[in-house]
């Protein structure tokens, strides 16, 4: 058994037509290859969503504080987008040590020229999403999610040479993994995890009246 079962790919489904878009999009400005600068731009785009539901969980708090439900769900919400976002910020953190232990040169698409209006782009879009349909948001992230999880598990898989290569020792300690294809292969199933988490609040999300939805 691997340390990442459950992550074949033939268990995915397909993904919808605007999540092929972004793939397709994502792929033209870094290249079909998956790199450690990919991945990093991956990550940086990764919390985003997690900080606009965040920020608009807020805002129905402090509007609706005299719904018990209203006020339950979004602060479950706030819970997990954070712990997401404090979690993809480990995952960039990761990719940044391996960058300095591989040496491997800044990509074109790594400047802040590049960087910056991609960021731009992809929190309005999240913003706008999370205000016109958190559910379409979350399942929009969770095929994000999948996308990611199966990107990572095929990175560990085409980098045996990193299976027996120890972590710094404070990643080691934090994360439990051994060596760095280990640790990719845990955070494959960090990205399942907000995968899951994302389809389950989608549910939610779901489930409500029409209108309640909205702060
Ligand atoms: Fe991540
Ligand atoms: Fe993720």
């Amino acid at each position: 058994m691997s340390e990442h079962d459950g992550t074949p790919d033939a268990a995915g489904r397909r993904p919808s037509l605007p999540a092929r878009l972004f793939f397709f999009a994502f792929d033209l400005l870094a290249g079909r290859r998956t790199t450690l600068h990919k991945l990093c731009l991956l990550e940086l785009l990764a919390a985003v969503p997690y900080r606009a539901w965040e920020n608009r969980a807020y805002l129905r708090l402090s509007r609706r504080a005299g719904d018990p439900g209203a006020r339950r769900r979004s602060q479950e919400l706030i819970a997990w987008a954070r712990a997401a976002q404090d979690n993809e910020y480990g995952h960039l953190l990761a990719l940044q040590a391996l960058i300095g232990e591989e040496k491997e040169r800044r990509p074109w698409y790594g400047a802040g020229w590049v960087v910056r209006p991609a960021f731009a782009s992809y929190r309005l879009l999240s913003w706008a999403l999370a205000r016109a349909c958190l559910g379409c948001a979350l399942r929009f992230n969770a095929e994000f999610e999948e996308h990611a999880e199966r990107t990572y598990a095929r990175f560990a898989a085409d980098h045996p040479e990193w299976e027996g290569r120890p972590l710094p020792a404070e990643l080691e300690r934090e994360r439990g993994a051994v060596g760095w294809a280990g640790l990719f292969r845990a955070i494959a199933r960090d990205e399942r995890d907000h995968r899951d988490h994302s389809l389950q609040f989608a549910g939610q999300a779901r489930d409500k009246a029409p209108g309640k939805d909205r702060p």
